[in-house]
């Protein structure tokens, strides 16, 4: 088990296109090691994604895991721990829809961000395999971010109004503003 440092806006991993992971990298220790890394990290500060440029790896990989229930984030569906390589994303409806979103690598503040609320994700497990799945609602949302992060982009590039993005402890003080 290791906990491992997540690098934070400013750091220049965050803003690199990360690299693919070809199979005999996927298959690898060292992949297997940096999932349970990534994994422990996240877990230990309580987020629902992560993806490896944010502890410093800059490779396609990201994992998602969501407790579900009423938390930070509202009342969401729980979604167990799933772990994407070299993903790619197909936009299904384009219609946007918005969340207060939050970043490990952005702590205490949370931005309006809206993004297309239906996409098709295709990706590959550590065994290579090759699967692809249809996210909508606040998994899509998720999925996105983390996605983004693995071409160095972070929700904040995403905020249309500035005065959309507050620090964490207000939003949750004073609910979201009204514009
Ligand atoms: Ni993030």
């Amino acid at each position: 088990m290791a906990i491992r440092e997540i690098l934070r806006m400013g750091h220049p991993v965050l803003r690199q296109q990360a690299r693919v992971l070809d199979a005999a990298e996927l298959a690898s220790e060292q992949t297997r090691q940096l999932v349970q890394d990534m994994t422990d990290t996240l877990r230990a500060v309580g987020g629902v994604g992560l993806a490896a440029p944010q502890i410093g790896v800059p490779v396609r990989l990201a994992i998602i895991e969501i407790a579900g229930g009423v938390g930070r984030y509202g009342d969401i569906a729980p979604e167990p721990l799933s772990i994407y390589a070299n993903p790619d994303i197909q936009v299904l409806d384009e219609t946007p829809q918005g969340f207060w979103e939050g970043c490990l690598s952005v702590p205490g503040l949370r931005g309006y961000v809206e993004r297309p609320g239906s996409i098709r994700v295709r990706w590959q497990s550590l065994d290579g395999q090759h699967h692809q799945r249809e996210l909508n609602g606040f998994l899509a949302t998720v999925f996105q971010h983390e996605f983004d992060h693995l071409d160095g982009r972070l929700y904040v590039d995403r905020i249309r109004d500035l005065r959309l993005l507050m620090f964490e402890q207000e939003f949750l003080r004073h609910g979201a503003p009204e514009l």
